[in-house]
């Protein structure tokens, strides 16, 4: 008789054992969603955050120059993918764009912090962040 106690216990203590064992796991997942909901007004930032040019190279001249400021609204430039922020700038024509791209324009740095790139590649820049086609 005595001897069925301890085997009636330890059913019972493992199912404790594995909830202190979770509890890191439960504790990281508690944060983690609680970081998620910290996060949710910047949707914003999100998206322009999340915008890569199709092409390789590009993308890369991207990520080490324009995109810094560009999908960050704190920097005041209008953001990737941000349709609505480019419209304006577009119908300046794309000789301004471009003029401006490469000598600055207020807060726009000459050359876009890409002192490499061709006029070509800012021109495929300005394409893939406003979303508009200059061919
Ligand atoms: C250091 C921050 C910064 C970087 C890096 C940067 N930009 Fe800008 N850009 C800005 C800001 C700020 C504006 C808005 C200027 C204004 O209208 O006051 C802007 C505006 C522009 C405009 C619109 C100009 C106009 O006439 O309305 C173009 C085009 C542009 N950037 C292209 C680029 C390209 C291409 C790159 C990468 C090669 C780049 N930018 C990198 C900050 C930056």
């Amino acid at each position: 008789m005595p001897t069925a106690i301890p085997a009636c216990s330890r059913p019972l203590r493992q199912p404790a054992w594995f909830v202190l064992r979770l509890a890191p796991v439960l504790l990281l997942g508690l944060l983690l969603s609680a970081c998620g909901e910290a996060e949710a007004p910047a949707a914003g930032r999100l998206d322009a955050a999340r915008q890569r040019p199709a092409d390789p190279a590009l993308a890369q001249v991207y990520a080490s120059s324009c995109q810094l400021c560009h999908a960050n609204p704190a920097s005041g430039a209008p953001l990737a993918g941000d349709a609505k922020a480019w419209a304006p700038r577009l119908a300046q024509g794309a000789d301004t764009l471009l003029d401006h791209s490469i000598n600055g324009y207020q807060g726009m740095p000459p050359m876009g912090q890409c002192m490499q790139c061709s006029e070509e590649q800012f021109l495929a820049l300005i394409s893939f962040m406003s979303g508009h086609s200059f061919q």
